[in-house]
C-alpha cells in the first residue's frame, strides 16, 4: 500500500504566460553568472586541478562557467571525510534519512526554474525534458525515502528455536563512488546518490565531464537540504583519470555506475583487480534497443511513438528506439508516414518551447553521428534526414535520420543519437530475426506494436529486455511504475526506481541471540 499513497512531481505548462516569464528570468540570471564546479568536499569548492571551461552545446561561443577536477589529494580527503562521516549516518537508521531526502526533493521542485534553465544550457534539454528530469529526480529522492524507512527502519525480527532471537539487519556498506552519464545529467546523479545515502553510504560522486555544473548545483542543494556536508562530496574529472582513480581507491566500498557498456566493463576489471578487496558494482549501461511491429498495428500510433522513441530528447536516452522491425507488407506505408512525421520536428535552440529535438552533446558525439550516417549511407540507405534551420552551426545540432538496413543484425552496437534504423521483416520470419538481434547480447527497452497478445509474447520471450513496453513509446520510465534497468549487456540491476533499488548498495547481518 505504501506505493499507492505516492504522489509523483508535478509537472510545468510553458503555454502558460507566466511559467514562461519565470523561465525566461531563470535563462537570462544563469546567463549572468559566472558558474564554478570542481571538487566540493566538506561543503567546501577546493581548487583543483587542469581548469576547463563549460560551453553551451546550441552555442559553443557561449561560456557558462567553468570547472576544475579533483586531485589525488581532494579524492583522499574527500574519501576521509566520508567514511567517517558514514558511520552515524548509517547508525541513524532509514526514519532519519528519509527527512534529509524529502527536503531534497522539495528543494529541487523550488528551484524547477532554475535547473530547466540549467539543464538546457549545459545539457541541451529541450523545456519538457528538463521539467520532466527534475520531476524525475524529485521522484527518485521521495521513493528512496520510502523504501529508507521500510528497509532500514529496524531489525526484522525472524522465527527461530525458542530461547533464541534471530534478526536481520540492513545497513550501507561504506563510502560508494557513484559515477553517472551526462545525459540525465540531474536525474541520475541525483538519484543514484539519494540510493546510496538512503541505504546509509556515504558518497563520492563523479559527475560526467559534459556536465560538471548541474551536478555542482545538485550537491550544494543536498547540503542546503540538511545533509552533512561529509557524506556527500563532488569529484569532477576525466573518466580515465578521475573516475578510475575512483573505482581504485582503497577508501572506495562500492560503485554504482550508468553510462556506457564498455566503461563498464573496464571499471568491473578494474575492480577484480583490487588487491584484497571484493567490490559490489552496479552497473545500468546502453541498450540496443527495438521495436516489433505487426500487420494488425495501428498505423498513426505506431508513428507518434516511434517518433517520440526514437528522436525525443534528441535519442540520447539510454531507453531510445535504435531498431523498427517493420512488417514487409505495410513497411512502405509505415516508412511514408514516418518521414512526414520527421520533417515535422522542429530541430533547434532547446530554450525555445516550439522545439521538439535539441543539440547532441559534444562535438565527439556529433562527430561520431555524422561518420555513422556517413557509413549507413553506404551500406543501408538514408530515407529521411531532418532540416537544420538557417545558420545554426555555432554549436552541435545533429539533423536527426532514418535509414533502412539491409540485415536484421546490421547494428553491432549502440549508437548514442537521433538516428532511426529500420528493417524491413517477415513475421513469418520473427524467430531468426529475433534470434539475430538477441545474440547481441543486449536487453534494456523492447517495443511492441500489435493486437495480437500471441505476437506480443512471443516477442517478448524473444528479445532480452529489462523493460517491455506495449502498444505505447518505450521511453520515459516513470519512478515507481516502471522500474528500470537492463540485462545482459545492458546492466546488473537492481533496476532504478523500483522496490528492490536500495538492496545491492547495502549489506545484511543475521544476529542470532541465545539468550
Ligand atoms: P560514459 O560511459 O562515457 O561515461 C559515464 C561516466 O563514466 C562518466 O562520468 C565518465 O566520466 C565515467 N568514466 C569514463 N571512463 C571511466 C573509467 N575508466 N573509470 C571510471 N569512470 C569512467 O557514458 P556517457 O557518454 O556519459 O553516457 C551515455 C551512455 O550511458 C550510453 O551508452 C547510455 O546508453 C548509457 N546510459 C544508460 C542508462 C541506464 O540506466 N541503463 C541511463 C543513461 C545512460
Ligand atoms: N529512465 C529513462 C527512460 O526510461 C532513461 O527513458
Amino acid at each position: 500500500e505504501m506505493y499507492m499513497d505516492r504522489q509523483n512531481s508535478l509537472g510545468r505548462d510553458y503555454s502558460q504566460a507566466d511559467v514562461r516569464a519565470r523561465h525566461t528570468a531563470a535563462l537570462e540570471k544563469v546567463d549572468s553568472e559566472k558558474l564554478t564546479s570542481g571538487p566540493l568536499i566538506g561543503g567546501k569548492l577546493k581548487a583543483g586541478i587542469n581548469p576547463t571551461d563549460v560551453t553551451n552545446p546550441f552555442d559553443r561561443s557561449q561560456v557558462l562557467g567553468h570547472v576544475s577536477e579533483a586531485s589525488e589529494a581532494d579524492i583522499d580527503t574527500a574519501a576521509d571525510l566520508a567514511a567517517r562521516a558514514q558511520i552515524d549516518w548509517d547508525r541513524q537508521g532509514g526514519g532519519k534519512r528519509a527527512i534529509v531526502l524529502r527536503a531534497m526533493a522539495d528543494a529541487l521542485e523550488a528551484e524547477m526554474d532554475r535547473l530547466v534553465a540549467l539543464l538546457s544550457r549545459e545539457a541541451g534539454k529541450t523545456l519538457n525534458d528538463g521539467v520532466a528530469e527534475v520531476r524525475e529526480a524529485a521522484d527518485f529522492l521521495r521513493y528512496y525515502a520510502l523504501l529508507a524507512e521500510r528497509d532500514f527502519g529496524g531489525a526484522e525480527t525472524l522465527k527461530g528455536p525458542v530461547g533464541e532471537v534471530n534478526q536481520l539487519i540492513l545497513h550501507g556498506r561504506g563510502v560508494f563512488a557513484c559515477i553517472s552519464p551526462w545525459n540525465f545529467p540531474l536525474a541520475i546523479f541525483t538519484g543514484q546518490v539519494a540510493a546510496a545515502l538512503a541505504a546509509g553510504n556515504a558518497v563520492l560522486a563523479k559527475p560526467a565531464e559534459q556536465t560538471p555544473l548541474i551536478a555542482a548545483e545538485a550537491v550544494r542543494l543536498y547540503h542546503k537540504a540538511g545533509l552533512d556536508a561529509d557524506l556527500l562530496a563532488l569529484v569532477p574529472g576525466r573518466g580515465e583519470t578521475v573516475g578510475a582513480k575512483l573505482v581504485s581507491h582503497p577508501g572506495v566500498d562500492g560503485v554504482a555506475f550508468t553510462g556506457g557498456t564498455d566503461t563498464a566493463s573496464a571499471i568491473n576489471r578494474s575492480l577484480a583487480a583490487r588487491p584484497g578487496a571484493i567490490i559490489p558494482f552496479i552497473a545500468e549501461t546502453g541498450g540496443l534497443n527495438a521495436m516489433f511491429v505487426d500487420t494488425t498495428a495501428l498505423r498513426e500510433q505506431v508513428i507518434d511513438d516511434v517518433i517520440l522513441s526514437a528522436f525525443g530528447s534528441a535519442g540520447q536516452r539510454c531507453s531510445a528506439l535504435r531498431i523498427l522491425y517493420a512488417p514487409k507488407d505495410s513497411a512502405d506505408s509505415l516508412i511514408e508516414g514516418l518521414k512526414g512525421a520527421l520533417a515535422a520536428q522542429v530541430v533547434a535552440d532547446p530554450t525555445d518551447p516550439a522545439t521538439d529535438i535539441g543539440p547532441v552533446i559534444d562535438a565527439e558525439s556529433h562527430k561520431a553521428l555524422e561518420a555513422h550516417v556517413e557509413r549507413l549511407s553506404k551500406e543501408a540507405k538514408i530515407i529521411a534526414r531532418a532540416a537544420l534551420p538557417e545558420g545554426a552551426s555555432k554549436g552541435d545540432l545533429f539533423a536527426p535520420a532514418i535509414a533502412e538496413i539491409p540485415t536484421a543484425d546490421f547494428l553491432e552496437r549502440e549508437v548514442f543519437g537521433p538516428v532511426l534504423h529500420v528493417y524491413r521483416y517477415d513475421p513469418k520470419d520473427l524467430k531468426t530475426v529475433a534470434g539475430k538481434l538477441a545474440a547481441r547480447g543486449y536487453g534494456l527497452t523492447l517495443g511492441v506494436h500489435s493486437r495480437i497478445e500471441a505476437f506480443a509474447e512471443e516477442v517478448v520471450r524473444r528479445v532480452p529486455a529489462g523493460n517491455v513496453y506495449i502498444n505505447r513509446s518505450i521511453t520515459g520510465a516513470v519512478v515507481g511504475v516502471q522500474p528500470f534497468g537492463g540485462e545482459g549487456l545492458s546492466g546488473t540491476g537492481p533496476k532504478a526506481g523500483g522496490p528492490n533499488s536500495l538492496i545491492r548498495f547495502a549489506s545484511e547481518k543475521a544476529i542470532s541471540n541465545n539468550i
